[in-house]
């Protein structure tokens, strides 16, 4: 049983984080490669609901390592808060370490991230955390690491290097205040020397976890189709939730990664701007929200929601090269009488069954639709493949064939035990 990867395979918020805390537990290392504070992974312990955004989920288990990866971008203020709240609930976070590389999204990035936001004609709808900024400072390599942040003497250089700059951007682009070195410098002292004991070398510390034969978790946020690359830019994060960055965003080779895990909801949901052929604007749509409770786990923005669409989820399955797909929230379509999937985007006379990179066709395509009926059954209390209604497992059996990959895990239900598994990647994991 080798490593595995756990993606989004959508737009973000699958359900990653119960199936990634579900993995976790045989897991002795996990590792989030990317993203920052705009994810949002709900877990459910026993009665405890956790709200993670930058701590892994394996958190919950003292004895595997969660390392936040050089691919992320860590802001401060919002960790030691996430930290504190662990805290609070009795829970350790000894076992947590952070990238010395991984870049700092510093106050004026959440700044930045409003103010560049407003002045767009299209707003992509960021979630306002400062990660197009941060990352955008370390592509331009004026960025300040966590190596930086817990070393004062590097901290006052590299703002005194970087405040001027950052000051002309605020007054002169966005008519903004200016900011002051000594205030910020002090806030941010404070919160690198709470932050010290956790920032090492995570990639030198997970390679040689992998040459002793460690089982290693990949923990990927967002989702294929916010990917940076791969997905529907500029309508995208600064990220590669793709599992290729996986091997970046943690500092190990791509053979590292063994297996690939995809996440998908039994429907889709959007979060912000951008295309998303499958959206739901009626009274159906607003009923997946209701039963799904779609609203936003870091911004508390209502999601668009529509059917399954299975043109997006085979970019991400190519995208990903995913072994397996695991199928969440089935149980919000429990009460549906029909249900729909996307199984090709016609454009004019042409049809499309691949997703176009140009957002101007995407917008003027129109979802082909495959009708089922719906199972009218509750399945929240299914363990096995045989114990979902026969409607249920059809459907399933028809996404895995439209995305041509096996399902081999469904989630019916938040709590851990409510996730139902077939033989593939996952033995030995679940
Ligand atoms: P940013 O990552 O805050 O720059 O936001 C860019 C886009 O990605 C926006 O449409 C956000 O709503 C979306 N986004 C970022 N993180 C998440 C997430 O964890 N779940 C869902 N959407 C996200």
């Amino acid at each position: 049983m080798g490593n595995l990867a756990v993606v989004g395979a959508q737009w973000g918020d699958e359900g990653k984080g119960k199936i990634t805390d579900l993995l976790a537990r045989h897991a002795d290392v996990v590792v989030r490669y990317g993203g920052g504070p705009n994810a949002g992974h709900t877990v459910m312990a026993g009665d405890r609901l956790l709200k993670l955004h930058l701590v892994p989920s394996g958190i919950l288990y003292p004895t595997t390592a969660c390392l936040i990866g050089g691919g992320c971008v860590v802001d401060p203020e919002s960790l030691l808060a996430e930290i504190d709240r662990l805290h609070e609930q009795g829970l350790t976070t000894d076992h947590l370490r952070i990238s010395e590389t991984a870049h700092v999204i510093m106050p004026y990035h959440r700044t930045l991230d409003r103010a560049e936001e407003s002045a767009r004609a299209n707003p992509i709808g960021t979630t306002g955390r400062g990660i197009g900024p941060s990352y955008g400072d370390k592509v331009t390599r004026q960025g300040i690491r966590m190596l930086e942040l817990v070393d004062p003497a590097k901290l006052r250089r590299r703002l005194e290097e970087e405040l001027p700059r950052i000051n002309r951007l605020l007054t002169r682009l966005h008519d903004l205040e200016p900011l002051e070195l000594a205030p910020l410098l002090e806030t941010l002292s404070a919160q690198g020397a709470r932050l010290k004991p956790y920032v090492m070398d995570t990639a030198l510390h997970l390679h040689r976890a992998i040459r002793e034969g460690k089982r290693v978790l990949f923990e990927g946020a967002q989702g294929a189709l916010l990917d940076l690359e791969m997905g529907t830019y500029p309508f995208v994060t600064s990220s590669y939730p793709v599992a290729g960055g996986a091997s970046v965003g943690s500092g190990v080779g791509p053979g590292s990664i063994g297996k690939v895990l995809g996440i998908a909801k039994a429907y889709a949901t959007r979060v912000g701007g951008g295309p998303f052929p499958s959206e739901l604007h009626d009274e159906v749509g607003q009923r997946i929200r209701d039963i799904g409770h779609e609203y936003g786990t870091t911004t508390g923005r209502p999601r668009r929601c529509g059917w399954f669409d299975a043109v997006a989820l085979r970019l991400a399955t190519r995208a990903n090269g995913l072994d397996a797909l695991a199928i969440t929230k089935l149980d919000v379509l429990d009460a549906f009488e029909t249900l729909e999937v996307v199984v090709a985007y016609r454009d004019g006379e042409r049809l499309l069954d691949e997703f176009p990179a140009d957002l101007e066709v995407l917008e003027r395509c129109t979802p082909v639709l495959e009708n089922h009926p719906g199972w009218q059954t509750p399945t929240g209390a299914a363990r096995t493949w045989d114990e979902l209604p026969a409607a249920a497992r059809a459907y399933l059996d028809r996404l895995a064939e439209l995305v041509g990959v096996p399902v081999e895990l469904v989630s019916v239900g938040a709590e851990r035990e409510a996730t139902l598994t077939r033989p593939g990647i996952l033995d030995g994991w679940v």
